[in-house]
């Protein structure tokens, strides 16, 4: 088993966290379109905080509750998971160097999403119970509405 072997199937409890991840990379593609078009970086900040609250704050809670949680706390995967979490939160609340913020988010946010669905995901698929999953599933579903204004990647 390698990172480019075939893509498990995800399993139906797990499907939310992949839709969120969608809007994620959706959102990686928006800060590379922003700087494409040279907008001004307050614009994109608003946007990114918008985001982080609305969306990935919830989601990254709820990947480490009952998801990483499954996982030992020694485990490889587990710990980079948590690392890139605290990472990319620190990113996000960067005022700082907002250029070089963005940036790396636009980078390491996709990263992170691909390793949770190549890797990770198919990970907890093996370990969880049918009955983990089922809670993953009943804990995790509000919908995700990705509406703002200001869309200033069209
Ligand atoms: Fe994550
Ligand atoms: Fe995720």
């Amino acid at each position: 088993m390698n990172a480019k072997s075939k893509p498990q199937k995800r399993h139906p409890s797990l499907q939310q966290f992949s839709r969120e991840h969608h809007f994620g990379l959706l959102l990686c593609w928006k800060i590379r379109e922003g700087f494409r078009r040279n907008i001004e970086l307050e614009r994109m900040k608003k946007y990114t905080d918008w985001f982080f609250q609305t969306h990935l704050k919830s989601h990254f809670e709820a990947e480490e509750e009952f998801m990483f949680s499954l996982l030992p706390d020694d485990d490889k995967l587990k710990k980079r998971a948590l690392k890139e979490h605290r990472k990319l939160e620190r990113l996000f609340h960067d005022t700082i160097d907002v250029n070089r913020s963005l940036s790396l988010i636009e980078e390491q946010l996709d990263e992170h999403i691909r390793f949770e669905e190549r890797i990770l995901f198919n990970e907890i698929q093996k370990i969880a119970t049918e009955e983990q999953l089922q809670k993953i599933e009943e804990m995790h579903q509000e919908p995700l509405i990705d509406e703002w204004e200001d869309e200033f990647w069209k």
